[in-house]
């Protein structure tokens, strides 16, 4: 079958839906790797059944952890922190998954064979000696490949010392990364963090491990210590709004349309997203706002937006929407003036490097922008109407990119072939069905 996917006609407008997105990608594969640790059957329900967590869930079953997968739940039967089986020569895959690939290794700070870490093309191109400097001052062993790729050998040891860390990019994947290697780790290892999304402190607190966490305006202190156990715990996971973003853009973009995401992870390390449509002028709220677990959840309303504004988007919230500038940027795109983006290099690390095809998308849909390797400027048009064809392909098969690509096709007409329909697999396989709900 073939793998690509043709646009053709324009979202039709006044729709006015309800939906469920699937479960949260962060919160999936952090459950699914604690649950791992924990001692007894853990349970979730609305876990993100994606090749990113299927990866997590194969990684921790060649640790020796048994899991059973329902359709409408997973449960892991844990067998405490000490549980991992470390077989002779293992190599285990994270596939595309930059979060797994990067959490895992804090886990295998303590092992006692050497453990080989591969990845997808994608995956190997981006950078771990963010992750394995200071997990080489705990004193495990890490050989990258030219000294920054996978594969990787890990080798770890029985004999950890606790680091002090200074997170200076805003990544949670870094600071999580520590995090569990810091609860393997006798002694108090202390955290310095730009902030970033905190599901794993969330998590950690709610699970009771010994962490203590201090918040100022742009960084966090944090101070982990070693864990004595992690009981057994059940997770319903909420929905993820980086799921959520292509049909809130959808339907911002979208005149005489509304739409209703139903409980969706609201986490305020989440939603800079919600806060930059909001300056741009897009009429968005939050209803029945509740908290899970240490996590907050709510239903989220949008309505089709005229008029939008341009933004000069502050560099504090780039970390909360990291994962949503490919469909900001099209916001921009049918706004009216210049909106500017900066201190945004980091989304050249990505899957594939995003700040660079943000603008080859925006060029190929005729929007004037200026790109530089951390920044860009859109020219916005509102009143932007594509009548040609546009093909998208050898992207590295970055889901955001067929996802986001879509979303630009819907919205603003012309004929897209998008190749590669199958990269939706990575972070949420009901992406076109959802759609197709929406349009119906
Ligand atoms: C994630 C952190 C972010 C994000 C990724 C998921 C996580 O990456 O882009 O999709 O679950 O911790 P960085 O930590 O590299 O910014």
């Amino acid at each position: 079958m073939s793998d690509i996917f043709v646009i053709k006609k324009k979202v039709n407008s006044f729709y006015n839906k309800i939906v469920r997105v699937s479960g949260d990608k962060s919160l999936s594969i952090r459950w699914v790797l604690l649950a791992s640790l924990a001692k007894g059957k853990s349970r979730a329900l609305n876990l993100l059944y994606s090749d990113d967590v299927k990866a997590s869930i194969n990684i921790i079953k060649k640790l020796g952890i048994k899991v059973k997968l329902k359709k409408d739940f997973c449960e892991i039967y844990g067998k405490g922190l000490n549980g991992y089986k470390y077989k002779k020569n293992i190599t285990l895959n994270a596939q595309n998954s930059g979060t797994l690939g990067r959490l895992i290794l804090g886990l295998l700070i303590n092992s006692d064979k050497k453990i080989k870490i591969i990845g997808d093309k994608s995956l190997s191109k981006r950078d771990f000696k963010r992750v394995a400097d200071p997990l080489r001052k705990f004193g495990a062993k890490l050989k990258l490949t030219n000294n920054k790729n996978l594969p990787l050998d890990i080798l770890g040891t029985k004999n950890l010392k606790p680091i002090k860390y200074y997170e200076k990019r805003g990544s949670a994947q870094c600071k999580s990364s520590i995090l569990f290697a810091g609860l393997r780790t006798e002694g108090t290892t202390i955290i310095k963090a730009k902030k970033s999304r905190d599901h794993t402190e969330l998590l950690f607190k709610y699970l009771k491990l010994p962490i203590s966490l201090l918040k100022t305006k742009n960084y966090d202190l944090i101070k982990i210590k070693k864990a004595k156990k992690i009981v057994s715990f059940n997770y319903h996971i909420p929905s993820d709004i980086s799921s959520a973003s292509f049909f809130i853009v959808l339907t911002c973009l979208t005149e005489n349309s509304s739409l209703t995401i139903k409980n969706v992870n609201i986490n305020p390390s989440r939603v800079g997203i919600i806060i930059i449509l909001k300056k741009m002028g897009v009429k968005i709220i939050f209803k029945n706002k509740r908290l899970y677990k240490g996590e907050l959840v709510a239903d989220i309303f949008v309505k089709g937006s005229k008029n939008l504004k341009s933004i000069n988007c502050p560099s504090s919230l780039n970390a909360s929407s990291i994962d949503e500038f490919l469909l900001i940027f099209l916001v921009a795109a049918k706004a009216k003036g210049i909106s500017s983006f900066k201190d945004l290099s980091e989304l050249n690390q990505k899957e594939s490097p995003r700040l660079k095809w943000g603008s080859r998308i925006l060029n190929l849909m005729g929007i004037k922008n200026i790109v530089t390797d951390s920044s860009i400027k859109i020219f916005g048009n509102p009143n932007l109407k594509i009548k040609k064809k546009i093909i998208i392909k050898n992207y590295l098969k970055d889901h955001r990119i067929f996802m986001s690509s879509a979303i630009a096709a819907l919205v603003f007409g012309g004929e897209w072939h998008l190749h590669n329909k199958k990269s939706i697999n990575t972070s949420f396989p009901n992406f076109l069905k959802i759609l197709r709900e929406i349009q119906e």
